[in-house]
């Protein structure tokens, strides 16, 4: 999707912004505009329609466009705009929505007979096919048989907590913090699970072997790159060494990779490819890096776990949509796939280093943060004393949404001091300012010691 149009939108709020555009004033030509950016008229046409849908501007016909009269609240209203580091759904601006509405209606014409019955519990074969190319590029070496399509990567990680493993083990372990949705599944199913802590130096490998050695071990579920909500990231050092101990000790490993594709490193692998015995069962998920809508991920299982894993599928949804399998294999066999994850590879660098810049430049001394190298999620580690609770509270209050980490341990290793903050739907103009604003509430809440119920605005 073209983003010219984007910078374009910027530029011209900047100006209503620092008032060189004032209320009434008429904007360039699209001749004018589209020779000063270097781009088509169309381009400069699709910036002027969105600008009017946020009433910023306004059209005359045979005359041209003209900033809105409101420019004061127009102004107050940009610097108000909402900044979202909650959302964990991909960037909207990113979305190849147009490119993808093709191949779904290709799809309805290609896979007609598969919408009138059920089809593959397994997944299409053909799209299995095109998976197997496409992971390859991850380093990730497999066939078909072993693929099974899920609705979701969450689908997968609930059925493999409920169902029995070769091993005849029944624990499960996890690192802390985790992605919240896994703990969600262990409690629902009443298993009974261990912690890890997960660091900025990965975990400890002695205390994994204890715990491998002594608790009848199921699975270790990690996310080994990008982590949620740490974003951090293994070593290919550290995943060999926690393959081999998997390995030692007849534990599997359910290595999540949501967001592998984004890796700005090409040396990085996946544990799956340090994996001689099938132990590592590797998850991908379509939701961050096309659309969580979709439902759509894959789950690689070794050979004898497969007819297990789909009798429990196919008791939860019979088969993943249809629809949506048709429409990513037509992204993926007409190269579309790939170039979309070039872009956002690149989209999400780029955010990820303006967030780091921005809390290097911003956040108090006392206050850390994890640097990931791209992804969605960054953490601030804020100082003992401050509880993500407070500040979610009051930076509401200024529009800003945050999350706080501590439904992401399990009750025993619970930390309070920690906050996620995804990168992925805030805009990039917006990034600098939230950080700012978060910084600005972590000082407040300390001058104050405690006392928070009131806004920073108000405080200040
Ligand atoms: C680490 C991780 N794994 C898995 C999922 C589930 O993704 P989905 O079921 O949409 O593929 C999420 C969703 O946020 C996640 O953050």
């Amino acid at each position: 999707m073209d983003t010219k149009y984007n910078q374009i939108m910027d530029v011209i709020k900047g100006q209503v912004i620092s008032g060189q555009l004032g209320a009434g004033n008429k904007l360039p030509s699209i001749r004018q505009l589209s020779e000063r950016f270097s781009c088509s008229k169309n381009t400069i046409i699709r910036a002027f329609n969105e600008l009017e849908k946020e009433h910023l501007i306004y059209s005359v016909p045979k005359s041209g466009y003209y900033v809105v009269n409101e420019s004061q609240s127009t102004k107050s209203d940009i610097m108000n705009k909402k900044i979202d580091f909650l959302s964990a759904g991909p960037d909207k601006e990113a979305m190849p929505y147009l490119d993808f509405q093709h191949c779904l209606n290709q799809a309805i014409d290609m896979y007609k007979d598969e919408l009138f019955n059920y089809s593959d519990q397994q997944g299409f074969y053909s799209l299995r096919l095109q998976l197997v190319k496409h992971l390859q590029d991850l380093q990730v070496f497999t066939v078909p048989e072993r693929l099974s399509i899920v609705s979701g990567s969450q689908q997968a990680l609930n059925l493999l907590v409920s169902m029995p493993f070769p091993n005849g083990k029944d624990n499960i372990l996890l690192e802390q913090p985790t992605y919240f949705g896994l703990i969600d599944s262990v409690q629902l199913h009443n298993k009974t699970a261990f912690g890890i802590d997960r660091t900025r130096d990965g975990i400890d490998l002695n205390r994994l072997e204890f715990i491998f050695r002594n608790n009848q071990i199921k699975f270790f579920y990690t996310v080994p790159r990008f982590h949620n909500p740490l974003g951090y990231s293994y070593t290919n050092e550290q995943k060999k060494r926690i393959v081999e101990l998997a390995q030692k000790y007849d534990v599997y490993i359910v290595e999540d990779d949501y967001l592998g594709s984004l890796d700005p490193n090409p040396k990085s692998d996946p544990m799956f490819a340090y994996d001689p015995s099938g132990r590592v069962i590797y998850m991908k998920s379509f939701s961050k890096i096309m659309l969580p809508g979709l439902r759509l991920g894959v789950a690689i299982l070794p050979h004898l776990m497969v007819s297990t894993f789909l009798r429990y599928k196919f008791s939860a949804d019979f088969n993943s949509s249809a629809l949506s399998q048709g429409a990513l294999e037509i992204y993926l066999k007409n190269g579309m796939f790939n170039a979309h994850i070039k872009k956002i590879k690149e989209r999400y660098q780029r955010k990820m280093q303006l967030l780091q810049d921005a809390c290097e430049r911003y956040l108090p001394s006392d206050t850390s943060y994890s640097k990931p190298t791209s992804g969605f999620y960054l953490t601030v580690f804020l100082p003992e004393l401050i509880k993500a609770k407070q500040m979610v509270h009051l930076l509401l209050q200024e529009n800003i949404f945050v999350d706080d980490s501590t439904r992401m341990f399990l009750p025993e290793y619970r930390k309070e001091n920690m906050l996620r903050l995804s990168v992925s739907q805030v805009e990039e103009n917006l990034i600098t300012q939230g950080v700012e604003q978060i910084a600005r509430c972590i000082t407040l809440i300390h001058e104050k010691k405690g006392v928070y119920f009131q806004s920073p605005s108000s405080l200040i």
